[in-house]
């Protein structure tokens, strides 16, 4: 049985990604950070209580900040494969906090890449890097491919040019099965609230509903090669079952601006965007990335990959989910209108028992 080792779980790519491997069999360690508050929704469906027998997945504390840590866990686990998602992975923030960015982002890879050295596990492990088509920044050719050159516009894709880099050096000087996944951006139900699409189907969904009344987005202009998260996935296993590592670009090969993305997700609740969405300057960037396409024939041509997911079919799933999600909202709202008043203690004077009663029929409990 293979033994993968997946940084950045907890986030879209690593839930898609543990299903992806649990069902081929695999044995997935998963690294997690310690949060005051839960962390795991995306991979609850996914766990199983440790005490029981043939569980295949394991989670374990740890930080890409925490080079001690990660080594540790590569000698203990010795995995077989080793899939690095862990990441500050939102653009806009990376301008609020590009030191703690660089740290994580950039230095964690390196970090991660010398403790498999560390570790003695140089030669025998397949190592993935989420590498991304925010290095392209200004692009200096459309479509991007493999050969385009790279031209970074955010403390982010800085330190993702480095992890690329630190990736590629020790490919070359310690001869390890090292690749980067060049992703244009994926989306999916379980996408962050904070990326463009999300926050759009967010509150296409909430609007419809009577839950929220504006949308605030920065440029609509921009332009994205928008695919579905679950096709990318298999995309990074395909690069690791590779004989020889490489540097692959996985796109859809069509681009839509934020613009557009509107359009289609509120046309799919029969709103019109225009009435709802607002301008605010604070979701801009101080440098932006105005058009991302990529040419995925490398990755067509030796994985014998291809999206299946399309542009509209991929915004009608993230609106199908998050209007379930508004609905469950909308009854919570409702439900909470019921009151339900604490039990007093049984010895306490006058303590009686309530029945559940709707707020508009309130009974009053002497
Ligand atoms: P995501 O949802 O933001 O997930 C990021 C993951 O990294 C989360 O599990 C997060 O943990 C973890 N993490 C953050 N800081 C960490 C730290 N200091 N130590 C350990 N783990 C840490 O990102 P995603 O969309 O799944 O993307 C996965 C990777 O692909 C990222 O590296 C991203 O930069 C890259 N990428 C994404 C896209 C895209 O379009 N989605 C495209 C190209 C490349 P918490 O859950 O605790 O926050
Ligand atoms: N987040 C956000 N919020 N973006 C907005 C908004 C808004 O309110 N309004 C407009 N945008 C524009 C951004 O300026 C950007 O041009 C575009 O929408 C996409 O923004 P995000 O969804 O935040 O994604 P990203 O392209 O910056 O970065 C994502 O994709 C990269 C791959 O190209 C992230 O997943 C990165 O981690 C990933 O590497």
């Amino acid at each position: 049985m293979k033994r993968a080792f997946v940084t950045g779980i907890t986030g879209q790519d690593g839930s898609y990604l543990a299903e992806l491997l649990l069902a081929k069999g695999y044995e997935v360690h998963g690294m997690i950070r310690r949060s005051s508050s839960f962390n795991t929704q995306r991979i609850d469906h996914l766990y199983q209580d440790p005490h029981i027998m043939g569980v295949k997945l394991f989670l374990h504390y740890g930080d890409l900040a925490d080079a001690v840590r990660m080594t540790k866990l590569m000698y203990e686990l010795k995995p077989d494969e080793i899939y690095h998602l862990g990441a500050q992975s939102h653009v806009r923030v990376s301008f609020d906090i590009p030191d703690y960015t660089g740290d994580v982002t950039g230095m964690g890879t390196i970090r991660l890449l010398e403790a498999i050295r560390e570790s003695g596990l140089g030669k025998k492990v397949r190592f993935y890097q989420a590498s991304s088509s925010e290095l392209y920044g200004k692009v200096q050719e459309t479509p991007q491919r493999e050969t385009t050159p790279f031209y970074p516009r955010s403390p982010y894709a800085c330190a993702k040019l480095y992890a690329y880099w630190a990736t590629v050096n020790y490919r070359e000087a310690y001869n390890m099965h090292a690749s980067n996944g060049i992703l244009f951006n994926h989306e999916s139900p379980r996408r962050g609230p904070t990326f463009v699409t999300r926050k759009i189907t967010m509150a296409a969904a909430r609007i419809k509903l009577g839950l929220q009344n504006r949308l605030f987005l920065g440029n609509l202009d921009a332009k994205r090669d928008w695919g579905f998260a679950g096709d990318y996935v298999e995309a990074m296993w395909r690069m690791v079952q590779q004989d020889q590592p490489g540097d692959y670009v996985i796109a859809t090969g069509e681009t839509h601006s934020v613009r557009e993305f509107c359009e289609e997700a509120f046309g799919l609740v029969g709103l019109d965007w225009k009435d709802y969405v607002r301008h605010d300057a604070r979701y801009e960037r101080p440098s932006e990335v105005d058009l991302l396409l990529g040419d995925p024939s490398k990755a067509r041509r030796v994985l014998g990959w291809k999206p299946r997911v399309t542009f509209k079919e991929l915004t009608r799933m993230m609106m199908e989910a998050d209007l379930k999600l508004a609905r469950q909202e909308l009854a919570i709202q409702h439900s909470e209108s019921i009151e339900v008043p604490l039990m007093m203690t049984p010895k306490s004077k006058g303590s009686q028992k309530v029945a559940p009663t709707k707020k508009s029929q309130k009974t009053k409990v002497k």
